[in-house]
């Protein structure tokens, strides 16, 4: 334990593996930055925003598919494991990234994509070549249709529309995602051979970690007879259900860890595993992926009650798997949470889709209803990010958040890219809003983001949220996210929190061992504040002792 000289009752400790309570910034590939001006983002331009990402003071990036893709689904679907998409530069490019971050402090974690292949893969493409009953269909999932015209049954993709997708011969392929990522076959031993080469393959690059997508769905139980979707609907998520969260894909995932830890530091992984809450410690495990995402907060209003829920389960979680907790407010599937706060609390539906739905209706209307408030939306996500940076456990930073970026809801049909659009026949206007490549100088072609255009169209105010204007300002989410970041970091202490009365359901309070205090106004009216000694409040404050509404304030 270490001091951190800020307060002599401070420490910070030193004897903790990074990813239990680092800051993990995501980088989205194809939107950070434009080396080559070609109008999509690069390694390279990664690489030349070094500084920035330095100055930021994350502990980690988190780099979204960058490899050889026909971005069917924005590089989630993945022709080669083991390359970068000649689009975004080379492996030596890579290597070079790699390089510079660490040469800064600055972990990489990289995105594994396990459940499906691109239809581009060369495994999938063999399989088309080799015809029925081939040793090639074996990787992936291929079944004779109910029919002549039907497929094998029922089944819904994630995206919308069916799950089979035939193929010349008549045979039907399983895609549980759009059409061009057919899934892998998990029971094949060549297929998990081959993600064991993969994370080998980047793990020697020097990758630090793995983020691993739907970790939740790789092994299936294909036996015949396949049930309906309504039966399917009706099973329990016990372990056992033919689809979804199986215990056997833990199988996978203690091979993986085996690899994680002959390597010095073991590489670390993080599953994004859409679970019933009881079921994250068994991703979180040692045993299995070490860590697992907590969308929860994601999925909240701005709102004290439900904020305080997700951190009581979710730190109750994390002490059963004897992980951390992980806490994420944005990501490159949902819409921006500046956004989402300035909108009216949604209805709350159990059954929806929870990655698409809020904000989804507003994005829809093209940003018109209902009303966006952008002030309160952005006010309120400066106090949510520091409520949430301030907690045990590890925060996950979407680009662009730092900025207090919206989302772009002024995209029209022939710019979209997203599938969710395609396949619901424009019902869902999907994510392409939160993936508008960012801004780093108020003017110039493509505010700065490359020489050449934009891959997806920004909208003029991206102005006034570029990194030059917020850099020069000390009031700035930018300025906001950096002086939290700097302080998170010395403030840093062990894995508790403990509550503290505040007397108001609009408040929250709470304190780490260290004496760090946190306190959020999720209300409209002011609180008055225990301390007059702020070390960092995510609005101005006046000199009058109170907190305003929709403010968090740091003691230290
Ligand atoms: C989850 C990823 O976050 C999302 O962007 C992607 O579309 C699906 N998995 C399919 O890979």
């Amino acid at each position: 334990m270490a001091s951190n000289g800020t307060n002599p009752n401070t420490t910070v400790s030193t004897d903790q593996p990074w990813w239990r309570q680092g800051v993990v910034y995501q980088v989205y590939p194809r939107s950070f930055a434009d080396a080559n001006g070609d109008g999509l983002g690069d390694i390279a331009g990664i690489t030349s925003r070094i500084d920035y990402l330095e100055t930021l003071g994350i502990d980690a990036v988190w780099l979204s598919p960058f490899y050889p893709s026909e971005l069917a689904d924005g590089g989630y679907d993945v022709a080669n494991y083991r390359d970068v998409d000649p689009k975004l530069g080379t492996l030596a490019d890579f290597d070079e990234l790699v390089a510079a971050l660490h040469s800064r402090g600055i972990k990489v974690v990289v995105d594994i994509v396990p459940n499906h292949t691109s239809d581009q893969h060369e495994w999938f493409q063999r399989a088309l070549a080799a015809g029925r009953g081939s040793a090639e269909r074996e990787r992936y999932i291929f079944r004779e249709g109910a029919d002549d015209t039907s497929p094998p049954t029922d089944w819904v993709s994630m995206f919308g529309g069916s799950a089979w997708q035939r193929v010349d011969d008549g045979q039907w392929y399983l895609h549980n995602f759009t059409i061009e990522q057919p899934d892998l076959n998990w029971s094949h031993p060549e297929v998990r051979a081959d993600f064991v080469t993969t994370l080998r393959f980047w793990a020697d690059r020097g990758v630090d970690g793995f983020r691993i997508d739907v970790a939740h769905m790789l092994t299936k139980d294909m036996s015949e007879p396949l049930l309906s979707r309504s039966e399917l609907d009706a099973l329990p998520l016990d372990g056992n259900h033919p689809l979804l969260d199986r215990d056997d894909v833990h199988e996978v995932y203690a091979e993986w860890r085996r690899v994680f830890e002959s390597y010095d530091p073991p590489r670390t992984a993080v599953a994004e595993a859409w679970v019933h809450k009881s079921r994250v410690p068994l991703y979180a495990s040692r045993d299995s992926l070490g860590q697992a995402f907590n969308f929860d907060l994601l999925q909240a209003d701005f709102d004290a009650e439900q904020f305080s829920r997700v951190v009581r389960d979710n730190l109750e979680l994390a002490h059963a798997s004897g992980s951390s907790s992980t806490w994420v407010l944005s990501n490159h599937d949902v819409v921006r949470h500046a956004t989402r706060y300035g909108l009216p609390h949604p209805e709350r539906d159990s059954h929806a889709n929870p990655v698409h739905k809020h904000g989804a209706d507003w994005v829809v209307s093209g940003g018109v209803t209902p009303q966006l408030d952008r002030v309160a939306g952005e006010r309120r996500a400066r106090a949510a990010t520091l409520f949430m940076l301030g907690l045990p456990g590890a925060s996950y930073l979407y680009q662009g958040e730092e900025l207090g970026l919206h989302e772009v809801a002024e995209i029209d049909a022939s710019s979209r890219q997203d599938p969710t659009f395609f396949r619901s026949a424009g019902a869902d206007f999907g994510r392409d809003g939160c993936r508008v490549p960012l801004p780093w100088s108020a003017t110039g072609t493509s505010f700065g983001f490359g020489s050449n255009g934009a891959h997806l169209p920004q909208p003029s105010w991206f102005a006034d949220y570029a990194v030059s204007v917020e850099e020069a300002d000390r009031a700035s989410t930018l300025s906001l996210y950096r002086r939290a970041l700097a302080l998170r970091r010395s403030l840093q202490t062990t894995e508790q929190l403990q509550w503290v009365e505040t007397g108001n359901p609009a408040v929250l309070h709470f304190r780490r061992p260290n004496g760090w205090e946190v306190v959020t106004n999720f209300g409209a009216e002011s609180y008055a504040l225990p301390r007059r000694d702020a070390v960092l409040a995510s609005e101005t404050l006046d000199d009058d002792g109170v907190l305003p509404g929709d403010t968090t304030v740091w003691f230290a």
